[in-house]
Parts: structure tokens; sequence; C-alpha cells
């Protein structure tokens, strides 16, 4: 990435703005309004494809020449967006076969958005079409801030045009089929193929299918949205040269592509965000998706694109959430705190019919003499207070973080496939609890690849981890060889990259790091719990482990299943004479008893771990300064030590600072403090 090409702007706020759905009087409030919101940026163009190019090589850009024009008057920036994440309905009729098709074979039409094969070529040349044409136009406009690609990478298709593609894609990785049969394993159930036109996309079948052809086929469909990204960012960079360029990562949920390789082809990391959760742990996925993103930017400033300021659909729940009053411009400063160089909301206006036509916006259907309004002037007000804060540092990471969880998409993947010994082995639920947990110690952790760069951290943990490469278990070694602290659950590393089980050792590419084996996974049914020696409650999952160089630091009790039985080590560590340690976790603890042990492991590599007591409290810095931003989430005023100056109030901080309920501080500290 090279964040360098990013000039200080202050905190880039805005939203997705959609001139193109609304009559002439509206755009002109819509001016007025953003003057007295504050707005500085807003993002145009995303899902705009069929008004930009009615009919195909018949563009009509001159809707969107007025609108940035009368932006770059008002003094207001543009993200331009590249439309290809929704083809126009002609698409549809030309092209039937680059229509997406589902695992059950049914080809999908137009009406919504989305409906395009990645891998056909007709999508990418009309994808690459209208992308050279908007950078050709555009492409030194004064408006012109950042380069925003397609939306949301995430679309997945079988059927025959995927089929040619991933045979490609397969020919490439393992050259002939005796290899693939190898690493497939296809002897298993009669799989072994004799003529590449057998391989297929891993559609529906009748039964339970090969996890290393999914497994594969996840990782070809990652690709192939890489390579639709690559098609992009050449066009772009060619013809808008010095224009950063990024795409909104769809964060936590959504995984069909590897993160990490998704930010190497970016200047800047952006990601979506939603809160997931109306209650507390809202916060806490807020502070997850910022920590994912900063990770995801190596430690560089990163942009929120979109977030809501109050209703969001819940489509598992039935209703949609709503933010309290306050607690959008709290999620703002959380995202700030923890690396983000600005807040963009999805939407400036609610359309008035359309999908998501209740999902709400910065000016709500009410109009502007609206609560939501004012909490989104009150909030532009105030962030040019703090424009500082959202530089880069001129060395190092925006969060100079000591712990980092593993984070890889391919794990994800691979624990995604089914056939699992047990439905609470999923990545996501393991890496959330983990992270939730040091967020409850204020401990603020980056994610990083299992083939990163570990040496930058104290704690290495990792709650999650299929599918291990021998290099990469050499690199946890080295890590832990060379004074790291790393922290392994179970299940992790039982298998290698192609899934093939790791013989004599279940963990088998930690165990004897973590000097464990394991014998036999016990998982443990829904709501069963067990008791261990210092009093812990474990659920979902135990192991009959022997130890084989490590200490026990705890063992199951008279509870435990016959097949692992009392006495038999559930927690154990293995000091190593670099200083290292090795911490393998057998089983699921219950969130208290977690939170202990978590906070021994990072102790015991000297990260401080205070605890949460309301106040969630984040370093950051910038520029050549450092900052302590607070947010209170309780309803009692809370008390930060510093010794700065509170950049929202200009109050000196001499000591404690008192934060009220529900409010926020943005201290710059003294320096030397
Ligand atoms: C995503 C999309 C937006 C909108 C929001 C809200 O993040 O990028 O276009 O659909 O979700 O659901």
């Amino acid at each position: 990435m090279t964040f360098e090409t990013l000039r200080h702007e202050g905190v880039w706020f805005g939203g997705d703005y959609n001139p193109e759905q609304w009559p002439p009087a509206v755009l002109d409030e819509d001016l007025e309004l953003m003057e007295r919101a504050g707005i500085t940026t807003v993002t145009v163009g995303v899902f705009a494809w069929s008004s930009l190019e009615p009919e195909p090589g018949r563009f009509e850009f001159g809707w969107l020449d007025d609108a940035l024009e009368r932006l770059t008057a008002a003094g207001i920036g543009v993200v331009l967006a590249t439309p290809t994440a929704s083809p126009p309905p002609w698409f549809s009729r030309l092209h039937p076969e680059g229509l997406p098709v589902t695992a059950d074979g049914v080809r999908l039409i137009h009406g919504s958005r989305d409906t395009y094969n990645p891998a056909a070529p007709a999508y990418r040349e009309a994808a690459a079409r209208i992308t050279r044409a908007l950078a050709e136009r555009y492409g030194s406009h004064p408006a012109l801030r950042m380069w925003h690609l397609h939306n949301e990478y995430g679309t997945v298709s079988y059927g025959p045009v995927t089929d040619v593609a991933f045979r490609e894609w397969l020919r490439a990785r393992y050259g002939d089929l005796s290899r693939l049969n190898e690493a497939w394993n296809t002897t298993f159930w009669s799989q072994v193929y004799g003529d590449w036109r057998d391989v297929h996309a891993p559609q529906a079948t009748q039964y339970l299918p090969n996890p290393a052809h999914v497994l594969d086929f996840k990782r070809f469909s990652a690709d192939l949205l890489l390579e639709r990204l690559r098609d992009q960012v050449a066009i772009v960079r060619e013809l808008s040269p010095g224009v950063p360029v990024t795409t909104n990562f769809m964060l936590p949920s959504w995984n069909h592509y590897d993160q990490w390789a998704f930010a190497r082809e970016l200047d800047v990391v952006s990601i979506d965000h939603y809160l997931d959760d109306p209650g507390p742990s809202g916060e806490v996925h807020a502070a997850f998706g910022a920590d994912l993103a900063r990770s995801f930017a190596g430690g560089a400033p990163w942009l929120l694109m979109e977030q809501a300021t109050s209703l969001v659909y819940d489509y598992d729940g039935g209703r949609m959430l709503v933010k309290k009053p306050g607690r959008m411009r709290r999620n703002t400063y959380q995202y700030l705190a923890r690396g983000a160089m600005g807040s963009l909301f999805f939407q400036w206006r609610s359309p008035v019919v359309g999908a998501e036509f209740f999902h709400s916006a910065m000016v709500p259907h009410f109009g502007a003499d609206s609560r939501l309004f004012r909490e989104i002037e009150q909030l532009g007000r105030e962030l040019p207070r703090v424009a500082e804060l959202a530089m880069a540092p001129t060395d190092g990471p925006v969060v100079d973080s000591r712990v980092a969880i593993v984070w890889s998409a391919d794990a994800w993947w691979a624990a995604d496939t089914r056939a699992m010994p047990s439905a609470d082995v999923g990545f996501l639920p393991a890496v959330r609890r983990v992270h939730t947990t040091l967020w409850e110690l204020g401990v603020v952790a980056d994610v990083v690849a299992p083939d990163g760069d570990l040496s930058r951290y104290d704690v290495v943990l990792v709650p999650s981890l299929l599918a291990v490469s021998d290099r990469d278990a050499a690199a946890f070694a080295d890590f832990a060889h060379s004074g790291g602290h790393l922290a392994v659950w179970h299940f992790a590393g039982s298998t290698d990259e192609r899934l093939h089980v790791r013989q004599g050792s279940y963990s088998g590419a930690f165990a004897d790091l973590a000097g464990v084996r394991v014998e036999e996974h016990v998982p443990l049914r829904d709501g069963e719990r067990v008791t261990l020696s210092d009093g812990s409650t474990a659920e979902a999952w135990t192991e009959r482990l022997h130890l084989s160089g490590a200490t026990a630091v705890c063992a199951y009790t008279d509870d435990a299943h016959p097949v692992v039985g009392p006495g038999s080590p559930a927690i154990t560590e293995r000091p190593l004479p670099g200083g290292g340690r090795v911490h393998y976790l057998s089983t699921r603890l219950a969130a208290g008893d977690l939170g202990r042990h978590l906070g021994r492991i990072v102790r015991a590599a000297g990260v401080e771990a205070r605890g949460f007591t309301g106040l969630e409290v984040v370093h950051r810095r910038a520029g050549t300064s450092s900052y302590l931003v607070a947010i209170n989430h309780s309803q009692e005023d809370g008390t930060l030590e510093a010794h700065g100056t509170d950049l929202i109030t200009g109050r000196v901080a001499a000591g404690n600072v008192v934060v009220p309920a529900g409010d926020v501080a943005v201290v710059r500290l003294e320096e030397n403090t």
C-alpha cells in the first residue's frame, strides 16, 4: 500500500450521494444541507451504471458532470465509484451467460444488484469499458479525492462459465490431474478424475461434498475477485495517476476474498461497518471492525466508507436495529480512535423507494428538522476540532498494538466446509470471542496474517486456524523461539493447507511446539458444560490430551467426558529457553474464565490489561503526536488519566479528566507523557 499518496485533509465526513435519484430542487437543498452539516466528502456513482451507460457504449455523463461541478464549487471532495457492482438490465439481455448461477444451478437475472458472474468475459469487458470511460473523463477532476472501485466485492457464481475458469485455476495450481486427485484424496467416494471436463465447481450434489474441493473453489472465487479488482486498479492508475484507490470491504461477516491480498492492491483500505447488535456488544463490534481495517491497512489510517446513522436492516432478526441518541457520535470516535481518517455514511438521503428504502440516512425521509440530521450537524461542527487526529503518523502504525489475533480468510473457508466435528469450531465466532475478551481487558489488538510479520507483537493468539501449512507452522515456531508468547486453541493446525489431517496428533502443526499430543476430539453437546480444576467452566469442546514437554495449568475434573477423564490436562503452557511461551487451550472457556486466562497470558508477556470500567480508551498516533481517545459507553461519568489538551473542549487536561456519561474526550498528550 502507498498511503503516502493521500494528503491529510482533516477528518473525512459525508456519505453515499446519489444525485441521479433526485430532481433539481432536491439537489439544491442537498448542497445547502451539506454546507450546514460540514460535509467534506461524498461518494458518488455507486451502482449508477444504468444511469451512466443506458445502452452499451452510449454514455450519459451530463448529470455527473453537473453534480461534480456543483460539489467542486461547494468545496466538497468526491470519492468516485465505478458502478460495476450493478450491471444494467441490457447486460442480462445481451449476455445471459454472464449472469450468476447459484450452487443449485439457478441462473439469476437483474432486479437487485450484483447480478454478474465475475468469471464471464462479457462482464469483464463491460466493467472495464465503464471504468475506462469514467477514468478518462474524471481522472483529473478537481473534486476527485479517491477512486472507489466497485462495491463490496463478493459475488460467487457456479455454472459452465465458472467451470472453465475453475479448471484453468486448478491447472495452474496442480499442473496435472494426478496431483489434483492426490490433493483432494479423490479415492474417497469414487471421485478420481480422469478428464478435466469432469471437474466442476462444487454445485449441489447428493450428499456431503469433498471439503478439499470446496476449499479450492473458495480460493478460486477469491482469486477471481482479486483479478477483477486488479483490472480496475490498472485502468485508473493508468488514466488517473496519483489519485488513491480503494474498495470497500464488507466486514466482518462477508468472507468471499482474502482481505490481506485485496489490501495489497489498494492505497487506502476502507470498510463498511454496521452494528450487528443494538446492545453493548455493538460497541465491541465497532472496535472489531476498526481493528480489522487498521490491520489490513498495515497500521496506516483507513476510511470508514459506510456506517448507519441509525436504522440498519437485521435480516436474520426480522427488524431493523436503532441507534440511541448520541451513539452514532460515540461509534464515530471509536472508529477514529482505532485508526480511521474519516467516517462516511450509507447514505446521504434515503431513496423514496427501492431496496433498503427504510435504511437510515444523514437526511432522513422526515427532512432536516429531525433528531438524526441535528446529530449529523453536531458531529460535522465538532470534527474539524479533531482534524489532526486523522493524520498518518510520521512513522509507525496509528495504534501500537502489542497483541495480535491471527486472521486468515483461508482458515475461515476451511472451517466452513461441512463435515467438521462440531458446529462450534467456526472461525469468526472464535476470533470474536477472543477479540471481545481483549476489549474487556482494555487491550487493543491487531489481527495478523499467519504469514505476516509476527515479530511486531509480543503476544500472538490463534483462536481458530484449521489448515496450517508447514511453512506457516515454522513461522509460528520461530516467533515463539524468539521470545514471543503464542496461545493456540483446540483444533487449530489439525490439517495442512490441503485439509489433509496431520497424523499422530491433532493440532499437529502446533503440537510439538506446545509440548502436547492430542489423541481424541470430544465435542460437547449444546449447553453441556464441564468444570476445570481452577474452577473455570468449559463448553463446546474438550480433548483427550497428553503432555509431552508442557505443564498443565489446569485439568479436567470429575464431570469430564469419560473419554477425557478427570485429571487430564485442559490448559497447558510451555516456557521456551528464549523467554517465549506457548499456551494450549484444549477447550472453549466461558466468558469470564476466558478473561482470566487471557489476562494471565498477556500479562506474562508484559502487556498491560487494565480492564474495562465503562471507558473505552485507545492510544492513537497521528503526525508527530500521540492522543488518548476515551469513549464513555456508560451511564456514569468516567475518569481518564491524561496530561495534554482535550481537542474537543479545548481544555487543558492535567491529571484526571472527567469524561461525562455518554461523552468522548480526545486528548493530545504532552510530549513525554
Ligand atoms: C452495504 C452496501 C450499501 C448498502 C448498505 C446497507 O454496505 O454497500 O449499498 O446496501 O450495505 O445495507
